[in-house]
């Protein structure tokens, strides 16, 4: 059986930095669920379907192939088989795929493919519902969070960095409300797994968060 590896947290929490760091270490490949969520999100905003129609979106989301390569250790989404790794990390792909995501057939629609990627290799997957529900039989399962504060001048520094316009009460008001639909949907809401180690990055260095979950390995 491969070694799978769940992470789980809110946004911001620093999941993909951390399990890029560690797959890299570990030798797995990192599958990054929240960039299949996105790719759903931004055909959805292409087509201009009403996000609150459930029905359209629930079919629109069946129109979107998504496919994972491994491009040279980087994981590249082809949606409907265009590279679209280029426009998922904006703004507002990433409030749009919060809202489609609690969706059940957008859910149902990417599910398949996280888990055979998890059977196929050794792998370290992060999202939101992993170890409580794509991978319950996960070796190791970590919850990943920050302060609201923390996470969201992490995401101005990043911003600023980039010469970027960034407004922290902005970016703190969209985290906690993204933190409140991750966490309230229906389905496969983001909560820690029983079973889950729980890592508080609010006080901690890249490094060491690397180095706590690598001797949980
Ligand atoms: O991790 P991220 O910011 O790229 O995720 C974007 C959105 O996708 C997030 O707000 C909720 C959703 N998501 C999800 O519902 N389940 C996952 N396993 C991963 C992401």
């Amino acid at each position: 059986m491969p070694l799978n590896i769940a992470i789980d947290g809110p946004a911001g929490a620093g999941k993909s930095t951390i399990a890029k760091l560690i797959a890299k270490k570990k030798n797995l490949i990192y599958v990054d669920t929240g960039a299949m969520y996105r790719a759903v999100a931004l055909y959805i905003l292409r087509q201009k379907t009403d996000l609150d129609d459930a029905d359209a979106v629930a079919s629109a989301c069946r129109e979107a192939d998504i496919t994972i390569r491994y491009e040279e250790g980087v994981q590249v989404v082809y949606l409907n088989g265009e590279n679209v790794n280029a426009f998922l990390r904006t703004e507002e792909v990433g409030n749009t795929a919060s809202k489609t995501s609690a969706n059940p057939a957008v859910r149902e629609h990417l599910l398949n493919l996280q888990r055979k990627l998890a059977k196929e290799n050794d792998c370290i997957m992060d999202g939101r519902d992993i170890g409580t529900v794509v991978l319950p039989e996960a070796q190791l399962k970590v919850f990943l969070t920050a302060s609201s504060d923390v996470r969201a001048k992490r995401r101005f520094d990043e911003l600023v960095a980039k010469g970027e316009a960034a407004d922290f009460e902005k970016i703190k008001a969209d985290i906690e409300k993204r933190d409140y639909q991750d966490m309230h949907r229906e389905i496969a809401p983001l909560k820690q797994a029983e079973d889950a180690r729980l890592v508080d990055t609010s006080d901690m260095s890249i490094e060491e968060v690397v180095d706590t979950i690598c001797n949980m390995i």
